[in-house]
């Protein structure tokens, strides 16, 4: 490996202090488009089991790291494990994505719902971390995450992706708003809980994924996401060992309320590919950090046209020594040829060193 012994440049351009080039990660960037994912995963037996298994967890998360200069690691895991613990039963259907065996519908099961303790009932998430992070010896900082109250509701309600539609989350949001806010409520504590759990255990950084927010309508999205992403971000630990620990904030098709988001007690914001970095740094005025955007597909496309991209994506956040962070706006298609992230990633560190020396 090529990586310097000691690299916290994600953690300062979290949370805006100076760095010499622009770091970068990937959403996903431990996963099928990777052969030795492929094969991990198949010595696991399935993808639960990997996950549920802190040494190949470990190695999985570490895989990406071995092969491209990546300024983070992400623990390699799940969101749909909160949910989990809590005894819904998560099972993947083979290419049909994630279901659950006890979809939350009825009302007396919604009453007895409870925040798992992530020490008893996520242990192997916990041990993943800690295996990680002693693994890295402070090559690269680790992030941990979870789901957001509300993205974790919907597949808990609808029992799996739902075809995107969410049909019986969004009968509740407008019938029984009640339940749904006594879900998120429920959610909020035990994704506190559990990013709080894996920042004891070694994670550096604490991202929260809002898959779904988008497909709210505004005042929704304030009431049924924000308020509980505010929540959860209010009761994570700050400082760990002497650092802060920076949070992320991610909503998917969230362009339009980034104000609101900025302002949620978070870091940095995490951007799709639709939004644009220059007008979007414009309106958080210095507040919180960045993180995106690229369109994922374009990895699918010629290293020159992604070097290309890649550029566009830093000159449209602008001039500067802080502040973004280099990320795709969603995960890694499976589809990536593997050379190709090496591509971005070197084209993205290159081009914004160039750029300080302006
Ligand atoms: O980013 C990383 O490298 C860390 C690991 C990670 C995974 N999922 C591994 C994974 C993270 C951070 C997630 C988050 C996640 N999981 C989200 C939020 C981000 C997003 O993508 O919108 C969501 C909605 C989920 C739920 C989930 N898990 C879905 C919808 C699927 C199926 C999608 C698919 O590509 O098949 C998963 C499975 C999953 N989680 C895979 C990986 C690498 C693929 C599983 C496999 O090996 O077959």
């Amino acid at each position: 490996m090529t990586q310097p012994l000691r690299n916290d440049t994600l953690l300062r351009a979290l949370l805006r202090e100076p760095t010499e080039y622009t770091p970068v990660w990937l959403m996903r960037q431990a996963g099928r488009y990777l052969p030795e994912y492929v094969e991990t995963r198949a010595r696991a037996g399935s993808f639960m089991r990997l996950c549920k298994t802190p040494a190949l967890a470990c190695e999985a998360t570490l895989q990406p790291l071995a092969r491209f200069r990546l300024d983070a690691a992400i623990l390699f895991s799940d969101i749909l494990t909160v949910p989990d613990a809590m005894g819904l039963g998560l099972y993947f259907a083979e290419n049909e994505g994630p279901r659950f065996e006890r979809p939350l519908r009825e009302e007396w099961a919604i009453r007895d719902l409870e925040a798992p303790d992530p020490w008893e009932h996520l242990r192997y998430v916990m041990d993943a971390a800690a295996e990680v992070r002693r693994a890295l010896a402070d090559a690269a900082p680790l992030i941990g995450f979870a789901g957001s109250p509300f993205t974790l509701a919907c597949y808990m309600v609808e029992g799996g992706a739902g075809g995107g539609e969410f049909r019986h989350l969004k009968t509740m949001l407008y019938d029984r708003p009640d339940l749904l806010h006594r879900i998120l409520a429920v959610n909020a504590e035990a994704v506190a809980r559990s990013l709080n759990a894996q920042i004891e255990s070694g994670a550096q950084a604490a991202m929260l994924f809002d898959t779904w927010g988008g497909s709210l309508t505004g005042p929704a999205f304030r009431e049924f996401s924000l308020m509980y992403i505010q929540q959860v971000v209010a009761n994570l630990i700050r400082e760990k060992d002497g650092r802060r620990v920076p949070t992320i904030v991610f909503v998917k098709g969230g362009g339009a309320w980034l104000e609101a988001i900025a302002d949620c007690g978070c870091d940095a914001v995490g951007l799709d590919w639709t939004a644009d970095l220059g007008a979007a740094r414009a309106r958080v005025g210095g507040r919180v950090a960045l993180q995106g955007n690229l369109d994922p597909s374009a990895l699918l496309a010629s290293p020159e046209a992604i070097v290309r991209e890649a550029r566009a994506v830093l000159d449209a956040f602008g001039p500067g020594d802080t502040g973004h962070v280099f990320n795709l706006g969603h995960g890694v298609s499976r589809f990536t040829p593997p050379e190709h992230v090496g591509a971005l990633v070197d084209a993205v560190h290159e081009y914004s060193r160039a750029g300080r020396a302006k």
